[in-house]
């Protein structure tokens, strides 16, 4: 991993969770994602690019007990084990690039908030949903949030690609079939807001 991991690992360094522009004190739309697709605590789940959010802690008060957390940042999952305290070793930490990752088993949920929007060249995407495909059982479901059309043109000073649910239906393409989309009005923790596009697909078969 080069200067992608570099840039990651020094924002985890050099910030404190609260203080990043996608802090949640809530993963709110997350868990309202698990419901709408009707998803419960018996669902395996790996959350790519995790960072230090508090989700973890979230899917644990629900019962979720196959929690895998994967980042690119090992800082971000130091801060994120920190934060959740003894209930650490409840979850699976994986340091690794989305993008050139093996994973040794298969989930049922996928889920991704900021994460594929930095991917801006085309490789980088193909390499995720190769990823994806090796990660996602069939009849699994992706949960993923982008930037919206009217959302920043960068985050964390990098640049990002900005989708509406029809851009990542075609991103993704079969076999992953549009179950649901929404927006969100993320607010920052210094009060600028944030569009986001939010949607969630189902694995209908086989790749
Ligand atoms: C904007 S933050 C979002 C963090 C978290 N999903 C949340 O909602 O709070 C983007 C995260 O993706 C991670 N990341 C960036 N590129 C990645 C990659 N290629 N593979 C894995 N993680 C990556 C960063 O380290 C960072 O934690």
């Amino acid at each position: 991993m080069g200067t992608e991991s570099e840039h990651w690992n020094g924002v985890y360094r050099s910030k404190v969770p609260e203080d990043v522009s996608w802090h949640q004190s809530e993963p709110a739309m997350s868990l309202v994602a698990l419901d709408r697709m009707g998803l419960g605590a018996d669902a395996s789940i790996v959350d790519v690019g995790g960072g230090a959010s508090r989700l973890p802690a979230a899917l644990l008060a629900r019962g979720f007990r196959d929690i895998t957390i994967l980042d690119i940042a090992a800082s971000a999952l130091d801060a994120a084990r920190e934060r959740l305290g003894e209930a650490r070793d409840e979850v699976d930490w994986q340091v690794a690039d989305v993008t050139a990752w093996n994973p040794a088993r298969t989930f049922d949920i996928w889920h991704d908030r900021a994460v594929f929007h930095f991917l801006t060249e085309q490789w980088q995407r193909d390499a995720y949903r190769k990823t994806l495909l090796q990660a996602l059982k069939p009849g699994g479901t992706l949960i993923i949030a982008t930037f919206a059309l009217d959302g920043p043109e960068r985050c964390s000073g990098l640049p990002v690609r900005r989708y509406d649910p029809e851009m990542l239906a075609a991103e993704f393409g079969p076999p992953f079939e549009i179950a649901g989309d929404w927006q969100e009005d993320h607010v920052t923790p210094w009060g600028s807001v944030q569009h986001f596009c939010w949607c969630a697909f189902r694995r209908t078969e086989a790749a």
